[in-house]
């Protein structure tokens, strides 16, 4: 089959591990028969340098024309000035966005391996198998008003937590699907003793809970989930959140894996929003930032970005096997003890990546 991928590599470490995560899908195609045609753009600190724009208007066309979209990270201290009027962060926003991609996939797993890398203990982390779904185009961060006024001679500032029933609903139905092929636990976090939005997420998702007897549905105040993530993670599945809660949580789950630059990331729109299909437009990356004080040397854990990939495969392409392929090769490498820096080990970044392309 024949795929097209507008790769963003971004700033910072970026541009490091996807380099290496293409070499990873390279070899998948030349080994299961298929084309992956690459198309690469600039976005984030390293357009603003180039043309004035953290995304352009072409470079968002070409990502919605191509079959999925891989990106490295965006940002750095060079364009860190709050006063810019653009900012790398801002071209993520506007790409995620202009595809689409309200679902945020971000999956929790704890390599028995990589336990020690662990702030928790080995006993809280047995088991630990959780699928983060965050709404990623709504909430905090789209809603208006928004934005800086001078009232009653005071500067003011203003950001609006909006949503509407069919956002909810979108994502929603997605965490109970989702749920079916796992251990059918659905934790909705919210803060409905507090927010009105959190009072029509509860209601929405109670509503879809109903027509789903079969997924054990439970609401957890955003506070209790973060405590529980760190008291007792095994004890949750799919966790489905809006924008910035899942922000937040995700950060804070990331943790428990050892390091950030193990966790892949998938940002999916609706079904049937890749023309001709039931396939859904999709934005893979991992969940790790820019790194800047990393960059450029070359030791970057590349297994976020290459896991990632799979995740496209999977959820884009449609190959399971293929995805199961590279998953199977990673979890072989972390067996091998096959390390970067973040997690104890000497390997740099090609490195790293040639043993795992080795295991496929
Ligand atoms: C993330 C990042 C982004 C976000 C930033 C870079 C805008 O923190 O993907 O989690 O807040 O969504
Ligand atoms: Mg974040």
């Amino acid at each position: 089959m024949n795929f097209k991928i507008t790769l963003l590599p971004g700033d910072g470490i970026g541009p490091e591990v996807v380099g290496e995560a293409v070499r990873v899908l390279e070899t998948v195609a030349s080994k299961y028969k298929h084309t992956f045609d690459f198309q690469e753009r600039l976005m984030g600190g390293c357009s603003i340098d180039k043309y004035g724009s953290s995304l352009t208007d072409e470079t968002l066309a070409d990502c919605v024309a191509s079959d999925a979209v891989l990106l490295g990270a965006v940002g750095g201290p060079k364009w860190d000035d709050p006063k810019a009027k653009d900012r790398p962060e801002r071209g993520l926003l506007a790409l995620r966005k202009g595809l689409g991609v309200f679902a945020n996939l971000r999956p929790i797993k704890v390599h028995p391996a990589l336990m020690e890398w662990s702030p928790l203990k080995p006993e809280k982390l047995q088991g630990v198998d959780i699928l983060v779904i965050r709404e990623l185009t709504g909430g905090l961060y789209f809603g208006f008003p928004k934005g800086r006024d001078v009232k009653d001679g005071r500067e003011r500032a203003v950001d609006t937590l909006e949503y509407y029933d069919y956002e909810i609903r979108r994502i929603m139905n997605l965490a109970f699907e989702l749920a079916k092929g796992r251990r059918k636990k659905v934790t909705s976090v919210d803060k409905a003793n507090v927010l009105e939005s959190s009072r029509l997420w509860r209601q929405i998702a109670s509503s879809i809970g109903t027509e789903n007897p079969d997924i054990e549905l439970e609401h957890t105040l955003v506070d209790t989930a973060a405590m529980k993530l760190i008291t007792g993670p095994a004890w949750m599945d799919v966790v489905v959140t809006e924008n910035m809660f899942g922000d937040i949580l995700t950060d804070e789950a990331s943790v428990l894996a050892g390091s950030m630059g193990m966790l892949p990331s998938a940002s999916l729109g609706e079904a049937g929003s890749k023309s001709g299909s039931e396939a859904r437009m999709g934005l893979y990356e991992p969940i790790h930032g820019s790194a800047p004080d990393i960059a450029g040397k070359g030791i970057a854990n590349p297994i976020g970005t290459i896991l990632s990939t799979a995740m496209m495969l999977r959820h884009s392409f449609n190959l399971e096997s293929e995805a199961a392929a590279i998953e199977k090769a990673v979890d072989e490498t972390i067996i091998a003890g096959s390390r970067t820096a973040d997690i104890g080990g000497k390997l740099n970044t090609r490195q790293m990546a040639e043993e795992i392309i080795k295991r496929l």
